[in-house]
């Protein structure tokens, strides 16, 4: 089969880009269904994109690489596709925008525009072989036990990270980057609860509170989540992309208050459990409690010892042993090294006709509906720069 485009990865970037790109367009995955993970984000409702969504959102070896993507498709365009199909939606904190409904829905409006396109769409197809010959892409596939051959002028490499293997992913995007002879930085779990050895938190398990997390030297105002493997919630999320192992995280436990005022204000004749119990949780007011391991009167204490105390409740340090991995994570740090392509049009700089989309490059975002907005304006930055002709 002859075509003009072959999509490799019918997720978001992929979706997205067959549903502009073009006459002779096939997409195809070897997933049963598309946009697996757009379904499954946001709680089941897709944090499709964020209205704040500027360069200083992303991770890159490269910090200017996203800039012109993402200028040339902002989050009010995809908002306008949005609203367009009929899909309610509603703004959680810091610009951060979910469907009303399902995140089925946004499958359904990316599986529209591909149809409406004319592009086909084969699932269940796996990729064997690519090489490139006479100027165009050799790809040998396997559809239903049969092998065949797909002959086409560009080749979209769409096919994200490692994150989530369980749901398709796989080092595919990496894989064919370096056969056509691009660097790839190295890639680790983004997005991803950190662990802290066996029963660390298991007492705490379930408990939720506002925190500023810090690790890294940047800083996140957002909740914290106790599990029974350990720390997880939004504020972790974040860090865990600035985290490196072996490193330590702060978590301020009463963002916003001085530990020692707080404490000097409730002393009388309460214990620190007690005085800390309203302020925190009050199961992590008695962890704390016990952890300092004083259980006196808070009134007998000096002042060295509230200001110590207080300290501890503001820059709670904690080493992390590692993190959830791959299995858990939401995306990949780390990919297909920017310097090697377009920032303008995604196209490798050394290998005509081949582009890369999504999160399979190293561009990663912070959590809130970032990763989505590269996957749309990466996949419209390929789509418009299509190679056509004879
Ligand atoms: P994506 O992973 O979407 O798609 C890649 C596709 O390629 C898959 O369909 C896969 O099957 C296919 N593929 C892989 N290897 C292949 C091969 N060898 N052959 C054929 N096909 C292959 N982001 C956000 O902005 N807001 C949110 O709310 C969330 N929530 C969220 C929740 C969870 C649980 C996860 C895991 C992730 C998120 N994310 C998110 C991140 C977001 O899902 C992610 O960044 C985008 O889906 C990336 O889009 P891509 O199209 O690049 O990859």
């Amino acid at each position: 089969m002859d075509i003009e485009t072959l999509i490799i990865g019918a997720g978001a970037a992929g979706l997205f880009c067959a549903g502009r790109s073009g006459p002779g367009t096939l997409l195809l995955d070897h997933a049963k269904a598309p946009g697996e993970k757009i379904r499954i984000s946001g709680g089941g409702r897709c944090n499709f994109t964020n209205l704040r969504t500027g360069p200083e959102h992303f991770i890159s070896g490269n910090r200017h690489f996203a800039k012109s993507a993402l200028a040339r498709f902002s989050p009010h365009d995809f908002v306008g596709l949005v609203d367009a199909a009929g899909i309610d939606w509603h703004e959680k904190a810091l610009g951060q925008l979910f469907c009303d409904g399902s995140a089925k829905q946004i499958v359904a409006m990316l599986l529209a525009a591909v149809e409406a396109n004319g592009a086909q769409v084969w699932l269940g197809t796996s990729v064997e072989e690519v090489a490139h010959k006479d100027g165009k892409y050799r790809v040998w596939i396997k559809r239903q036990g049969v092998r065949q051959e797909i002959i086409a002028r560009n080749l979209v490499i769409a096919t994200g990270g490692k994150s989530i293997p369980k749901m398709g992913a796989t080092g595919f995007g990496y894989q064919i980057a370096e056969q056509f002879g691009h660097k790839i930085v190295q890639t680790r779990p983004g997005l991803v609860p950190l662990t802290f050895g066996q029963d660390k938190f298991t007492e705490l398990a379930g408990v939720s509170l506002p925190v500023r997390a810090t690790a890294g030297g940047k800083s996140f105002d957002e909740a914290l989540l106790f599990t029974h493997r350990g720390l997880s919630g939004p504020a972790i999320l974040q860090i865990s992309n600035f985290w490196q192992e072996g490193a330590e995280i702060t978590l301020d436990l009463l963002p916003g208050q001085r530990g020692a005022d707080l404490l000097r204000a409730a002393a009388g004749a309460k214990t620190l459990g007690g005085a800390l119990s309203g302020p925190l949780p009050s199961r992590l007011a008695s962890y704390m409690a016990k952890l300092a391991g004083y259980e006196g009167k808070l009134g007998q204490l000096n002042a060295a010892k509230f200001d110590a105390l207080g300290d501890g409740l503001n820059a709670f340090t904690l080493l992390p042993t590692g993190s959830e991995g791959y299995r858990t994570a939401e995306v990949t740090l780390g990919g297909i090294d920017t310097n090697g392509l377009s920032s303008k049009t995604m196209q490798s700089k050394s290998q005509p006709g081949l582009y890369f989309i999504g999160e399979c490059l190293d561009v990663t975002g912070w959590l809130g509906g970032y990763n989505f907005q590269w996957a749309w304006a990466s996949a419209v930055a390929a789509a418009q720069n299509l190679r056509d002709g004879p």
